[in-house]
């Protein structure tokens, strides 16, 4: 596996091209700006008017610059996007952000001259999954069919499941009944990957201006069987397996519960982390092959620290 510099060369004096940065005030987003910072990257920061969320007063001094715009005006992204190597988003959201925002954002980026984009993927390969499988995943895919069709080079990182949500959102790792709850083959392999690393990896690769069209990545790759032995070691209690069924029958949960739930915009309701998790199950959006080795400087957190740390 090639390694990559992650620092593009810059003529001697020059200042920089800046990393703009949408949704920097967010989880992902916020650790993707100091990962940046660290790596002496100019970081710009666009948020949103009145933003007056901690996470801007923290990135502010911790030297990036803050430019909060009107996202719902291409002229003002554009703007905003202007002298940037990379536009990077870690938006989140439904329809309106995830093709709206960003398409507006793309448009800037276009107009300003910026030369490559990274969307704000950061999930499981949707490129293998069929479309209607997941309704968060089809909003990525259709993002990026516009994406590739703007005349920007883009990359798209892809890292599994954020394995933090192993911790507590994710109902697999059950820690009061010490079992490891799951539907279909104990044996799938699944990737999980930290949202630090994610953030790691993510600002290594705004800096790399050789990146490809899709990165992926996981900090471990485990089966449930896997799941079970980092849970043992990480509280040092046997773990069991708790097999609810196949996946049809998280399959008729996932209808069942889309059912009685009231239609919301939450961009995560229960049934999306179900369907998330049946997804995986199937083994087809698994990421394969893995550029872990890509920017060597990065450690990658096993599940079991992940889960050893949890409070
Ligand atoms: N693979 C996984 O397991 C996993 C898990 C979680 C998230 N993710 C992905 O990681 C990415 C980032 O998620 P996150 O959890 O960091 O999200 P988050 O904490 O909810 O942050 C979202 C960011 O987007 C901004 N934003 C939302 N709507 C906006 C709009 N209309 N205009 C401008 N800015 C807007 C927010 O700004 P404000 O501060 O103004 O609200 C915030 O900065 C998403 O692609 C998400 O799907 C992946």
């Amino acid at each position: 596996m090639a390694q990559h510099q992650s620092n593009p060369p810059l003529r001697p004096g020059a200042a920089p091209a800046p990393i703009v940065l949408a949704g920097a005030t967010g989880d992902l987003g916020f650790r993707i700006a100091q990962e940046l910072l660290k790596r002496g990257a100019a970081v710009r920061a666009l948020v949103r008017v009145g933003n007056t969320k901690p996470e801007v007063t923290v990135l502010q001094d911790l030297g990036a610059d803050i430019v909060p715009v009107d996202f719902n005006s291409v002229t003002a992204l554009t703007k905003a996007c202007a002298g940037a190597a990379c536009v990077v988003s870690a938006l989140s959201g439904l329809r309106e952000v995830i093709v709206g925002t960003q398409k507006r954002l793309l448009d800037a980026a276009v107009a300003a001259g910026v030369p490559r984009f990274i969307p704000s993927d950061f999930c499981i390969d949707y490129t293998r999954l069929p479309a209607g499988s997941n309704r968060n995943l089809d909003l990525r895919r259709e993002f990026n069919q516009r994406l590739d069709q703007a005349p920007i080079h883009a990359t798209s990182i892809l890292n599994g499941m954020f394995t933090d949500l192993l911790t507590g959102q994710a109902p697999v790792v059950l820690f009061g009944l010490k079992r490891v709850l799951y539907y279909g083959d104990a044996d799938q392999p699944l990737d999980f990957t930290t949202t630090a690393n994610t953030a790691e990896f993510t600002a290594a690769a705004a800096l790399d201006p050789t990146t490809p069209r899709y990165l992926r990545v996981a900090g471990e790759v485990a089966s449930i069987r896997g799941l079970q032995k980092a849970a043992t070691a990480a509280t040092g209690t046997p773990f069991k397996l708790l097999r609810v069924g196949g996946l049809w029958v998280l399959g008729t949960m996932i209808k069942v519960t889309k059912t009685l739930m009231p239609t919301t915009d939450d961009v995560f309701p229960p049934w999306q982390g179900m369907q998330y998790l049946h997804n995986m199950f199937t083994g087809l959006p698994k990421l394969t092959p893995l550029d872990n080795a890509r920017y060597p400087e990065i450690r990658w957190t096993p599940v079991r620290e992940v889960l050893a740390a949890r409070k």
